[in-house]
């Protein structure tokens, strides 16, 4: 497996999106939701860097049925989410890829009366999105490449890794 982004800079940048977020939040409560699994431990540093009131929820969003690398049937599990009603929500997650998943659940947060829903994620595939979606923190831009680590999964495995590394050879995928 090739390392693509080390650990220590995943740390740095995930600091600089911090610290960017509570500027931007001018010392607001956030409510933070993370969507499962892929943001485990991207959420986890990003919000020990925070310095805002915050609260944490997770959904569930799985497009990816065992071991392929193509995007499947979405499902959706926002039932464990309390009444959004005028929160301030940032959306956290791995990896913009087509980006039909993040597009769809923002649309759900916010017919659930947001105030404001906006996105941060570690990754964005370059030249794969299949729906017009800007996220608005993004950690590192990365080629089209299967990418496992750091809460990035392949066949539920590989998410303890402390980087990111490109996965050589997944099934489903030339
Ligand atoms: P999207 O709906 O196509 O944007 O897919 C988003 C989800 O697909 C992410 O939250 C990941 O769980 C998964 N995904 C996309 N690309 C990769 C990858 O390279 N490695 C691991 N998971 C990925
Ligand atoms: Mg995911």
């Amino acid at each position: 497996m090739q390392i693509l982004i080390p650990a220590d800079q995943i740390a740095h940048r995930v600091r600089e999106l911090a610290d960017q977020i509570a500027r931007e939040q001018q010392g607001r409560p956030i409510f933070i939701i993370g969507v499962l699994t892929g943001c485990l431990i991207f959420l986890a540093d990003l919000v020990r860097q925070l310095d805002l009131p915050l609260q944490i929820h997770l959904v569930q969003a799985s497009s990816y049925r065992g071991a392929v690398t193509v995007p499947g049937q979405l499902q959706l599990r926002l039932d464990t989410l309390p009444d959004l009603t005028g929160r301030e929500v940032l959306l956290v997650d791995d990896i913009l890829d087509t980006g039909q998943t993040l597009s769809k659940v923002v649309d759900e947060l916010r017919r659930r009366g947001a105030a404001s829903v906006r996105v941060a994620v570690l990754l964005r595939k370059e030249g794969r999105q299949q729906v017009v979606f800007e996220p608005d923190y993004i950690g590192f831009c990365i080629p089209d490449a299967f990418v496992v680590g750091y809460g990035l999964d392949y066949n539920d495995e590989y998410r303890h890794l402390p980087y990111i590394a490109v996965l050589s050879h997944p099934s489903g995928r030339g």
